[in-house]
């Protein structure tokens, strides 16, 4: 028992050695998306730390496993959708992105373990009509 908790806990140790590096960016904001305020506030609440590049690191994002998980989140979340460097998608890529936000607004996004951790970010059914009224997107 005492051997199996210390290696346990050499191996959270190591684990703690393989990082990543937690940036933001810069945000321009002629590059930022622009959306009324209700959906602003909506995409500040709920998306921004994935997708965006003003991305609150919580303390528990410098520690691993966890840290590998929250980066991974970030990184493909940027990687798909980036509201920071909205404007400088094409027209056919922003139709695309509205068209999987609309897609997604009603259940999958955000994350269920991120509102498990945020229960700030997660939305009400008024706000996720709103969000998906506003991209546009018809059926
Ligand atoms: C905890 C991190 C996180 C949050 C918060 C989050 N996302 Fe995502 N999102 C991701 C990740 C990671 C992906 C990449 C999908 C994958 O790897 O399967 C993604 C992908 C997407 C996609 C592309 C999916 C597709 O199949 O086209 C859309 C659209 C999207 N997110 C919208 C949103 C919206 C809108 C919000 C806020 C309401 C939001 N996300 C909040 C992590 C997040």
């Amino acid at each position: 028992m005492k051997r199996t908790l210390l290696i346990f806990l050499i191996v959270f140790l190591l684990m703690q050695f393989i990082r990543f590096e937690q940036n933001n960016f810069a945000v321009e904001i002629k590059d930022e998306i622009k959306a009324p305020l209700e959906v602003m506030n909506i995409l500040k609440k709920s998306c921004y730390d994935c997708h965006s590049n003003e991305v609150k690191w919580p303390w528990y994002s410098q520690i691993a496993p966890m840290s590998w998980t929250i980066n991974s989140h970030v990184k493909n979340g940027r990687k798909w959708l980036n509201f920071s460097t909205w404007e400088n998608y094409t027209e056919e890529e922003k139709a695309k992105k509205l068209k999987g936000i609309y897609r997604t607004a009603y259940a999958i996004m955000p994350l269920p373990t991120y509102i498990w951790l945020h229960k700030e970010a997660d939305l009400t059914r008024e706000e996720r009509s709103l969000l998906r009224e506003w991209t546009g997107v018809r059926k």
